[in-house]
């Protein structure tokens, strides 16, 4: 058994915790962003292939602390770091640096590091794998702060959050592993209707899908290169028939812009999900017409806000007709909305029942309830 810890994005950590346990993995402890648990390797490979609300899974290996760069080189070759891959593979170090004098340079940490791996290498096979930074086979996550230095391997590659369903450069999409993390937030578990009647490329309601759907993919993960993978161990993983089709959609996505409905299309049949999502063009406000008689369900809605789409002196008709929407909903719905621009939730006119602080990148956001209660 190791620990291994999972690492999200801010705001995530609670849900990601919730999504581990759901998913039979021995949480440890939680820590901000990130997650603590204990597995074995092969239930390792299962939390990449089932995880959704994670970014990234980490190996911590070393602590230690480091006041020179004999120390950092010393503790270094205290880890035996030939068992994981071949001479013949490649390796990245990546470091992060702060409060640590006499060092100054992440750069010469990150060298250092590298230095004293090549060396092991070197002394067991007098050969070295060779310096990869793009797609290594090896990737050593270095940080020394306040003069503690922390080495872990980072297992992932790629971000987790990037599924391959969507073609990049969709217009304000959101990242996908943080859809995953807002769903969870909402408490949705698949048994209501879910719309986002701003629904974009469709993330939001694809990301649910993809969890009653259940289905596993391959990706390029950087474990599969050591030395020790066990393929048919992963291989018995991949091999997890996905939740069958659904008579009728569960999920319901609008939009006004025919080109977000498209992606939102296209990236739903990319991931298999097409039969659980309806999609159609409607504004929100031909939506507050026609709105249905669903009694219970969950509105989730990522409006634009001002900072990458629209401006915000624009949108305050937006945000009134949202608060519409919101009032408008029979009985006992619950409407979450992502907001990036508190000037702007004030015209929604609505007391919020919850608020969640949440990154969208690199803007603050909040992830915000509105539960209307039945007959009010
Ligand atoms: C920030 S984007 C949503 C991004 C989405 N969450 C995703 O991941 O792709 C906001 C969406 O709201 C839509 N929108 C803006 N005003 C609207 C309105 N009045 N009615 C319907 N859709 C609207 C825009 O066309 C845009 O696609």
């Amino acid at each position: 058994m190791a620990r291994f810890t999972a690492i999200t994005s801010r705001g995530l950590g609670k849900v990601l915790e919730q999504e581990l346990k759901d998913k039979k993995f021995k949480v440890l402890s939680t820590k901000g962003d990130s997650v603590i648990f204990e597995a074995n390797w092969k239930e390792m490979y299962r939390a990449h292939l089932q995880v959704k609300i994670a970014t990234r899974i980490i190996l911590p290996i070393l602590d230690f602390p480091a006041y020179d760069a004999e120390e950092l080189y010393n503790n270094i070759m205290k880890h035996d770091f030939t068992k994981y891959i071949k001479p013949s593979q490649t390796l990245s170090v990546v470091s992060t640096l702060s409060d640590s004098l006499p060092f100054n340079n992440s750069h010469f940490i990150s060298q250092r590091v590298k230095d004293a791996v090549v060396d092991q290498f070197m002394d067991k096979y007098n050969k070295r794998p060779s310096v990869d930074s793009k797609d290594p086979s090896l990737k050593l996550m270095v940080r020394l702060k306040n003069n503690a230095c922390s080495v872990a391997l980072d297992l992932t590659g790629k971000s987790l959050s990037y599924r391959g369903y969507r073609e990049d450069g969709a217009l304000a999409a959101m990242r996908e592993h943080l859809a995953s993390g807002l769903i969870a937030h909402t408490g949705w578990q698949g048994e209501e209707v879910l719309i986002d009647p701003m629904c974009g490329s469709g993330t939001l309601l694809i990301e649910a899908a993809c969890q009653l759907r259940n289905r596993v993919k391959d990706r390029d993960f950087v474990f599969k290169h050591f030395v020790n993978f066990d393929h048919e161990k992963y291989e018995e993983l991949l091999d997890n028939p996905p939740i069958k089709r659904r008579e009728t959609p569960l999920l319901y996505g609008y939009d006004q812009d025919p080109r977000a409905l498209d992606a939102a299309r296209s990236n739903a049949k990319r991931a298999g999900v097409t039969d659980l999502i309806e999609f159609k063009q409607q504004s929100l406000n031909d939506l507050l017409v026609s709105v249905d008689k669903t009694p219970e369900g969950v509105v989730v809605m990522n409006p634009p806000y001002g900072k990458r789409i629209g401006h915000i002196e624009e949108l305050a008709g937006t945000y009134k007709l949202i608060g519409d929407f919101i009032k408008k909903r029979p009985g006992n719905f619950k409407s979450w909305v992502l907001s990036g621009e508190p000037s702007l939730t004030q015209y929604l006119k609505l007391r919020s029942s919850m608020k969640i602080p949440v990154f969208n990148g690199d803007i603050d956001c909040r992830w915000i309830c509105y539960q209307k209660k039945a007959d009010s």
